[in-house]
């Protein structure tokens, strides 16, 4: 019997997940996405293209791999024809691509639901990328929701305007008036190319995969810091974006867990609301955007910008059971002379390693500074070869987390990497 290996964000997401495992397919039989839904923008690159893919797994550019998106993903039907149509584009081929009958739909009032609980939160909203994925997470829990598996159905109508019916309710509450029809028309029109797909029992596929000895990596969304347990609630995703995630999302036995990668970008990003202890709002954080092209995959945001946060970063070690680390981006920060890395947080005058429970105590970073590296790594291919100060960085941070880096990606391309693994 095999493992399944799982590979997640353990900051506030857009770590590089995707051209990760783009990278890291290879070696793998299935790739399987296990929670989160079109919210996710995992960004992957090779011949001078740029694929951004929200819905399917990244190791879909390899024809001969399974992809498989999980039971704990959430599906929005008009985002999937779109990626469909564009990757078809690109020759895609999509006969190895399977969906699980259990994935939940993601309806066009789930991504009104959500426009209308931001406006409703006005200064504490959650800057959602407003793609439906808590409305329709809640339903899944709140035992009213759609699945993938129902399309089929003859009900599947009248099921869909029951549950529409209950959402119309909570537009009146909320003084909520938007005319959907056309995005309703262009849902349905996608849930009849859906049909066309393979959609199966994909808790039995995977379990069979594994019995047949074939090797699985499991992609997570998000990151561990926006997780719906373990990140600053409510500024959160509604998903378990943990590793504990891929066995509920994909059904998978948590003794089968393997591996455990956790992707950590060289300094730290956060689209959306929530506390941010190493958020930098002056012109460093401006030239951290600027030189790591900080804009979100999915809503074309700006993302906050800041230092690597270790306590933060120890946190999600704890949480995952993190065996082996990559670190992406250290090219972003070859233009500074001085790095700083938050080594722990002043809260009220004291010092802690430990990440407060009130999303609003004011945090104080307790910085040390390394010396900056200041030359281009972006063709470096050997780890030896890489600078004396960024190797530094490097130890320090496997020295105080216990964990090593496996992997160092330079670039965003998939030869911009280097593996130690
Ligand atoms: P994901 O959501 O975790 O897959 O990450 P995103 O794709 O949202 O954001 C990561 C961004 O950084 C993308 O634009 C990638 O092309 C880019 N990227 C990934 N790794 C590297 C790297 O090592 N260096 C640089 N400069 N860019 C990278
Ligand atoms: P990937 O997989 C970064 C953030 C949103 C917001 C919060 C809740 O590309 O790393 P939601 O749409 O889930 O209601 O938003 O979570 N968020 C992400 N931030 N990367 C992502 O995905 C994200 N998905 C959601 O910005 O703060
Ligand atoms: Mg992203």
């Amino acid at each position: 019997m095999n493992t399944l290996d799982v590979l997640l964000g353990l900051q506030w997401g857009d770590e590089g997940k995707g051209k990760i495992v783009d990278v890291l397919t290879p070696k793998y039989n299935v790739i399987a996405r296990f929670q989160g839904g079109p919210n996710a923008g995992h960004s992957l690159e090779f011949n001078n293209i740029k694929h951004v893919l929200h819905t399917i797994p990244s190791g879909i550019f390899h024809p001969d791999k399974i992809n498989i998106i999980g039971n704990g993903v959430v599906i929005d039907p008009v985002i999937f024809k779109k990626e469909i149509e564009e990757l078809g584009t690109y020759g895609v081929n999509f006969s190895n691509l399977l969906i699980s009958k259990k994935a939940h739909l993601i309806l066009p009032t789930h991504r009104l639901l959500d426009k209308a609980f931001e406006i409703s939160k006005g200064d504490s909203k959650i800057g959602s990328t407003l793609k439906g994925i808590g409305p329709t997470y809640s339903d899944k829990v709140g035992r009213n929701g759609l699945r993938v598996g129902d399309i089929f159905t003859p009900d599947f109508r009248e099921r869909y305007d029951t549950l529409v019916s209950r959402h119309r309710e909570i537009f009146e509450m909320f003084h909520f008036q938007e005319d959907f029809s056309e995005m309703e028309k262009a849902w349905f029109e996608s849930v009849e190319l859906l049909k066309t797909f393979k959609i199966i029992n994909s808790e039995y596929e995977i379990n069979r995969y594994l019995s047949g000895n074939n090797s699985i990596l499991a992609e997570g969304a998000q990151g561990t810091l926006l997780d719906i347990d373990f990140g600053s609630y409510p500024f959160v995703t509604s998903s378990s974006t943990i590793c504990a995630g891929a066995c509920t999302g994909l059904g998978v036995a948590p003794s089968r867990i393997g591996k455990v990668f956790g992707i950590v970008k060289a300094y730290c990003t956060r689209v959306g609301s929530g506390p941010f202890p190493t958020e930098l709002n002056d012109a460093t954080g401006e030239l951290l955007r600027k030189t790591g092209a900080e804009f979100g995959a999915t809503t074309g945001r700006p993302r906050r910008c800041g230092w690597l946060d270790l306590p933060a970063l120890k946190f999600s070690i704890m949480i995952n059971g993190v065996s082996s680390m990559i670190m992406t981006k250290p090219d972003v920060l070859s233009v500074f002379d001085e790095i700083k890395v938050c080594v722990a947080y002043k809260v009220d005058g004291e010092e802690t390693g430990e990440i407060p429970y009130n999303v609003k105590a004011q945090i104080e970073p307790v910085y040390k500074t390394f010396k900056g590296w200041k030359q281009d790594i972006g063709k470096i291919r050997n780890f030896e070869d890489l600078p004396d100060e960024l190797k530094t960085y490097i130890a320090f941070i496997e020295k105080e987390t216990g964990v090593s880096f496996g992997i160092i990606s330079v670039g965003p391309d998939r030869s911009e990497t280097i593996v130690r693994i």
